[in-house]
């Protein structure tokens, strides 16, 4: 496994067989090595997967846990090495961020609301490095993870609308035993916020096969649900059109129940797409 850690390096990679990439934070989970896996169907036994590791500062709004994120840089390093990576792009920060940059990437439409609203300049952060991303590795195609939703609709856009030649290839949800989505920041939560944590996935269920299907009726299902678990606290509980992510009346096909919730300072986010 190729290590590159500057954009000069990346660049000179010519890039002569199908590339895949994976941009992750790192911190890389179960989650993760699935990506790589589709990733790797996807390139072929003689394409390249790469994979990004990069925390990116832009997409932390002020106040969140940019610092403190994880960044197990040898265990990451290992992970990869045995998932059959064919070259990790690990840059640092002032590597990829001139301190007199001023261009910025910004979608204005699907990202005006839920993670968007809750976190302001996230969206214009993620497009911002996904943009930088493509243009350093040249990928034909990278894979993103259908948790993150609304990411995975808004790099979609962006593809679209600045005409990247890349295909976007969504990977389903990976979930623990008791249903939590895997994610970076469950490592965060304490044992007791970890066990109720499971109550997410279980308000999710609950909601998608309630026999109301006002989306008024849906949500409040799952919020009955989350409200079991003392230590969850509600950000946004929503039904949304899977594409347009605006909010519909009727839960049903092409929607999608979307919700972010606390457990002490743990921000967790997870969706279920609705029938
Ligand atoms: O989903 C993530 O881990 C990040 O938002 C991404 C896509 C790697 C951009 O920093």
């Amino acid at each position: 496994m190729k290590i590159l850690t500057t954009v000069a390096e990346a660049q000179s990679l010519v890039r002569s067989k199908a590339r895949v990439l994976v941009p992750t934070m790192g911190a890389l989970h179960k989650a993760h090595a699935e990506l790589i896996r589709v990733a790797r169907e996807h390139a072929g036994r003689d394409g390249e997967v790469a994979v990004s590791i990069f925390v990116n500062p832009l997409q932390f709004e002020p106040g969140s846990d940019y610092e403190f994120y994880p960044r197990p840089e040898k265990v990451d390093e290992e992970f990869c090495r045995n998932a059959g990576v064919d070259f990790l792009f690990r840059p640092s920060a002032a590597e990829m961020y001139a301190g007199d940059r001023s261009v910025f990437v910004e979608e204005s439409s699907l990202s005006k609301s839920l993670e968007g609203k809750s976190r302001p300049g996230h969206f214009r952060g993620v497009c911002t490095v996904v943009a930088k991303l493509f243009n350093i590795l040249a990928p034909n195609a990278a894979l993103f993870g259908e948790k993150d939703f609304q990411q995975l609709a808004i790099v979609r856009r962006m593809v679209h609308d600045l005409n990247f030649k890349i295909e976007i290839i969504a990977v389903p949800t990976m979930r623990e035993d008791d249903g939590l989505a895997y994610s970076s920041r469950n490592q965060y939560l304490n044992l007791e916020e970890r066990k109720q944590a499971a109550a997410l996935y279980k308000a999710l269920c609950a909601a998608a096969n309630a026999s109301k299907k006002s989306a008024g009726a849906v949500v409040a299902r799952a919020r009955q649900v989350i409200g079991e678990v003392p230590l969850a606290r509600i950000d946004y509980v929503e039904v949304v059109d899977a594409i347009t992510l605006q909010p519909v009346e009727m839960a049903g096909p092409g929607s999608v129940l979307v919700l972010a919730v606390f457990f002490g300072r743990t921000r967790l986010i997870d969706n279920i797409r609705l029938e």
